[in-house]
């Protein structure tokens, strides 16, 4: 059956690198015979520009009746003192289709190993998930905004934690059987429930060893001992934060894909990073965050592993060939790199 997937280019690089995912997407698909259809759809600031809302009603309409979404990246300084802003887009796009499993996969590809800003013997064996909560939290609770003061609530019920924690064990059920949870337990309420869910979930899982580890050192760890983790599952905001950080151990954002997941509906494949306005327009982005993205999608919501596995194959092939973008220390535009990977297939 033909498939239906809903793209959502957005905003500075993002449109680029949607081209270049949709490329190989369409190279692979001949491969595998995997029939689908796109339907592009504004979505942040680009559909601020054409309707004056973020995540316009046709947009939700079509992502809820899509089969996946491809997400490549919004949000700009044009902007930042707006009243509507693009980041408000994404986090109602997430909560409207209850997107709250957000898996980072971090791994590091052989060519790349001597591009990592670390040592070759501190990132060999690095291969984890970070597992981020991603419909709660503080990005969720009540924002107030003063003259002389301001908060932010943090609010986490006992489900949204036991369902998070729960994907984290199941992930680490099929590979390394360890779980990371992460928190500030020494002072948050919020973190205290967290860690009670994480140890009530824990004994389901008798298979699977748990750790707990407060966000501070953690974040310390994941760059000294990187290759100690599978699975790390943490709250919304400290989420965001560590797979930022663990994009420096292959050096770049430029190759970081996520999913996310909901308890129904359709899931939704985006790179971690941002729209990169700094680079936006020049043709240098590197698309291996969003070919990677969907590659994810092939897997995880079409079970076309073959296909997932002939794109991961291409990157590592083009890697090591050398073809490499600025963020990588090379020189290869967008085009020759995403002209590479499909040869590669
Ligand atoms: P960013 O992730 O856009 O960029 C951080 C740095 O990484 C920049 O130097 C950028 O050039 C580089 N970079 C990112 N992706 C790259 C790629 N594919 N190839 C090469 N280099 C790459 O973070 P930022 O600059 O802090 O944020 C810019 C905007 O993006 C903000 O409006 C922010 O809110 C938004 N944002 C959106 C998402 C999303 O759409 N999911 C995620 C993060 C940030
Ligand atoms: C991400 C981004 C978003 C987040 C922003 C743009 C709202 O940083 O997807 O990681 O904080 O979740
Ligand atoms: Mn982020």
């Amino acid at each position: 059956m033909t498939k239906k997937i809903v793209t959502l280019a957005g905003d500075g690089i993002g449109p680029e690198i949607m081209a270049a995912g949709l490329e190989v997407l369409a190279a692979v698909a001949s491969k595998i015979n995997f029939d689908y259809t796109v339907e592009a759809h504004p979505f942040g600031g680009a559909a601020i520009d054409e309707t004056g809302h973020p995540l316009p009603e046709k947009t939700l309409t079509a992502a809820k009746e899509a089969d996946a979404i491809l997400l490549a990246a919004i949000g700009g300084p044009q902007y930042n003192d707006a009243t509507v802003r693009p980041e408000q887009g994404l986090l109602a796009l997430r909560k409207a289709l209850g997107l709250f499993a957000n898996i980072r996969p971090v791994q590091i590809f052989d060519a790349l190993k001597h591009l990592s800003p670390l040592k070759p013997e501190i990132i060999e064996g690095v291969d984890f998930v970070v597992v981020r909560e991603l419909t709660g939290g503080i990005y969720f609770g009540e924002h107030t905004l003063n003259d002389r003061s301001a908060r932010d609530i943090n609010d986490y019920t006992y489900e949204e934690i036991e369902r998070i924690i729960k994907i984290a064990f199941e992930i680490a059920r099929g590979r390394g059987k360890k779980v990371t949870s992460v928190d500030k337990q020494n002072v948050l309420a919020t973190s205290k429930l967290w860690r009670i869910v994480a140890e009530d979930v824990a004994k389901a899982y008798p298979d699977v060893m748990l750790e707990h580890a407060l966000v501070d050192s953690l974040a310390m760890k994941m760059i000294t001992n990187p290759s100690d983790f599978d699975v790390i599952v943490t709250e919304n905001l400290f989420g965001d934060i560590l797979s930022d950080e663990s994009s420096v151990l292959p050096g770049t954002l430029g190759v970081m894909p996520s999913a996310s997941h909901a308890a129904n509906g359709p899931s939704l494949y985006e790179p971690i990073h941002g729209s990169a306005p700094d680079i936006a327009g020049l043709g240098i982005a590197n698309p291996i965050s969003m070919i990677l993205s969907v590659a994810m999608m092939l897997r995880e919501s079409f079970k076309a592993t073959a296909g997932a596995q002939y794109i991961e194959n291409a990157v590592n092939k083009t890697l090591l060939e050398g073809v490499l973008t600025k963020d990588l220390g090379g020189t290869a535009s967008l085009s020759e790199m995403t002209a590479a990977i499909i040869d590669n297939l």
